[in-house]
């Protein structure tokens, strides 16, 4: 399949795309989504191919305006649009009951949808240009890091899907923060850009956050939300994440550190190591750190590194998502020094 390349003002090619049943990978705030018509579920199927994306993980399901939620789910609770004032269009995402509308494929069998209202410009005018929901994942290669440029889209996706649209880079860089409040209680599944306290001012109630956050899940667990349960944000590269001061992070990683090693650190202190290295911020940075991780892990990829070492950030605010994708990565190998 040509894979044809549009800019982001082409919003009614994109548009006479999706409506026609076929796959556009578009800009969001967030990370690239590869998007299809969410009511159609054949259409949907064909993402799960081209991602090589287990059957068993569902997709979100992107709007651009809040009255298109009534036909999607079984039943609003009212703190949703509390929710929706303070953080919609924005990088959250929301699971509630689902309606009869949503196929099977989408939620891959479950009784819920996962909603979101993304804020780029893009985004939008090409929901509204389609005319319909847009179902859509991260647009990379099942276990690869997500897309945060058009050229990791490429890189990923050339040849498997019908259009790329170019918005440039993605402002927040980790995917959106995912909530359930399907279950008892609201509960966090995927930490993101919007933080768990910022939600509990709105709610006024606690946030749950799901031992999957920052743990890995033991053999035979259920998972609440499926993608949590697969090594993810996976570059071929050994990640190794070490937690000290500089002067032993150095240490560590200068004695250790062979031919293809790189080190992933903070501004500024690239003279202290001996390997390559890539930055990903200032020290306390949360944001750039999240804008800038998955392009460090994908450029280790490009480069052949071998093993990376990144020094381990802060997991408050925004760095508790940051150190979820970063543990995952690591496939949760972290030392102490
Ligand atoms: O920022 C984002 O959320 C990006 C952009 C493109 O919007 N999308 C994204 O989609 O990250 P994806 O498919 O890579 O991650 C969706 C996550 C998965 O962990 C999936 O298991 C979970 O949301 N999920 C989706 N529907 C769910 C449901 N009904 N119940 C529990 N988890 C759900
Ligand atoms: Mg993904």
């Amino acid at each position: 399949m040509q894979t044809l390349l549009l800019k982001g003002n082409q919003i009614d090619e994109a548009g006479a795309i999706l409506r026609k049943g076929g796959l556009v990978a578009i800009p969001t705030e967030t990370v690239y989504g590869l998007a299809a018509n969410a009511l159609d579920g054949s259409t949907v199927a064909k993402i799960f191919e081209a991602k090589g994306r287990p059957q068993d993980n569902p997709l979100i399901v992107h709007i651009a305006d809040i009255s298109e939620i009534d036909n999607l789910v079984a039943y609003v609770p009212p703190v949703l649009y509390d929710l929706a004032d303070a953080f919609w269009p924005g990088p959250l995402t929301i699971i509630l009951d689902k309606s009869d509308l949503v196929p099977d494929e989408v939620t891959a069998g479950l009784d819920t949808v996962a909603i979101r209202m993304p804020s780029h410009p893009v985004a939008r005018k090409i929901i509204r240009a389609a005319g319909v929901p847009l179902a859509a994942p991260s647009a990379n290669a099942s276990g690869k890091p997500s897309p945060t440029t058009a050229a990791h889209v490429i890189k990923d996706m050339d040849g498997k899907i019908d259009a790329i649209v170019d918005g440039g880079p993605c402002e927040v860089g980790v995917e959106s923060t995912v909530i359930t409040l399907a279950a008892r209680k609201p509960r966090l599944l995927r930490p993101g850009r919007i933080t768990p306290e910022e939600i509990e001012e709105v709610i006024g109630d606690e946030l749950i956050i799901d031992d999957a956050v920052l743990g890995r899940l033991k053999e035979g667990e259920k998972a609440a939300s499926p993608g949590m349960k697969y090594k993810h944000y996976s570059p071929s590269a050994d990640v190794v994440i070490v937690k000290g001061t500089l002067e032993n992070f150095a240490k560590f990683v200068n004695e250790r550190a062979g031919e293809d090693a790189a080190a992933l650190v903070f501004d500024g202190e690239e003279d202290k190591i001996k390997c390559k290295t890539k930055n990903f911020g200032e020290e306390n940075d949360d944001l750039a750190h999240a804008a800038k991780l998955f392009d460090a892990l994908r450029a280790c990829d490009d480069e052949g590194v071998g093993t990376l070492y990144v020094r381990c950030p802060g997991d408050e605010g925004v760095g508790l998502a940051v150190m979820n994708r970063l543990l995952r990565a690591a496939d949760f190998h972290i030392e102490e020094v």
